[in-house]
């Protein structure tokens, strides 16, 4: 295997480690891999090691990455294909009123946008966000993903529902939080199955919205749920490490901004040695949430996912 392989194997991982859960695979890219894949085609057939690597080499060959039935690795590569967008993100004035009426108005511009209806596939929807105009706590998520765009509403799917249990957790309900996600449509690709990361592009033309979103509802703190999502909150940066933000607080538009792993890298690590340690890291960082909006926090909250006593 060539060093570039291994390199990029070795790259791959750390990344997994770190919360990152899908990247890019640039065409650039691919066509630097092709003579190694060509070299690959041409050895003696050994067997292959499942993972990051066996990927990236079947995608250099020109092959489609088929999940297996087993649960998905950590990392699945995607190229995206999204349609070109305007220059120019979105601009408007939030007319006067309360947070509901701001609220319903900014849901009907956003479905209405003629942009985010021209990335929908043919069953999809603007998926705009959900719960109370008036929340203290205000989630961050990606991109819909397939269960989301059917419903137009964002977390419904499996990483949605551990999203409801996290919630409940903290002894709310999802009407009590805003949910919302960093991209208001499901981001087009050209694989038949998973989802595809938004690009910083389509993330910044959703931007205005997002932040409208945050102005009208106030909320006292955000929380960003992933990588993705704190990239489009505040800006690529190639120094930022999942491992090393996770955790912290972080400010976006004057407000409190925590950083959390998406509930989709806690589903991944169930099939883990010890899930119960990542969902502990992220239960924590609900803990600081909770305690900066003065909610309360009983002995049993406290110790959720802590390993038992013997
Ligand atoms: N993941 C997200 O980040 N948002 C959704 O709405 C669903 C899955």
């Amino acid at each position: 295997m060539s060093d570039a392989l291994i390199a990029i194997n070795e790259e791959l991982r750390r990344l997994q480690q770190e919360g990152v859960d899908r990247v890019f695979v640039e065409e650039s890219t691919l066509s630097l891999l092709q003579p190694v894949a060509a070299k690959e085609r041409t050895a003696p057939k050994k067997e292959t090691t499942a993972g990051p690597i066996s990927e990236l080499e079947e995608l250099a060959k020109g092959k489609e990455v088929k999940k297996k039935a087993t649960p998905p690795k950590a990392t699945s590569v995607s190229r995206p294909t999204g349609k070109p967008l305007p220059e120019q993100a979105p601009e408007f004035e939030i007319p006067e009123g309360d947070a509901a009426t701001q609220i319903a108005w900014l849901k009907e511009r956003v479905e209405n946008c003629p942009t985010c209806k021209e990335h929908l596939s043919e069953h999809g929807k603007v998926v705009f966000g959900t719960g109370s105009a008036e929340a203290d706590i205000f989630f961050c998520g990606e991109a819909p993903g397939a269960d989301e765009e059917v419903q137009g509403e964002p977390f419904v799917g499996k990483a949605g529902q551990l999203l409801t249990k996290i919630i409940a957790a903290m002894g709310l309900q999802r009407e009590n939080v805003y949910i919302a996600n960093i991209l208001k449509w499901r981001p087009e690709h050209d694989k038949p199955y998973g989802n595809r990361p938004p690009t910083v592009e389509e993330m910044n033309f959703c931007l205005p919205y997002v932040r409208a979103q945050i102005e009208i509802v106030k909320p006292k703190v955000i929380v960003a749920l992933g990588n993705t999502a704190v990239t489009g909150l505040l800006g690529p940066d190639p120094n930022r490490r999942m491992g090393s933000i996770r955790g912290t607080w972080q400010e976006f538009a004057g407000i409190p901004l925590m950083i959390t792993f998406h509930p989709s890298y806690l589903l991944r690590a169930e099939s883990q040695n010890n899930p119960n340690a990542k969902k502990r890291l992220v239960w924590e960082d609900m803990l600081k949430v909770m305690e900066k909006v003065d909610l309360p926090i009983s002995e049993k909250q406290q110790g959720f996912f802590l390993p038992k006593e013997k």
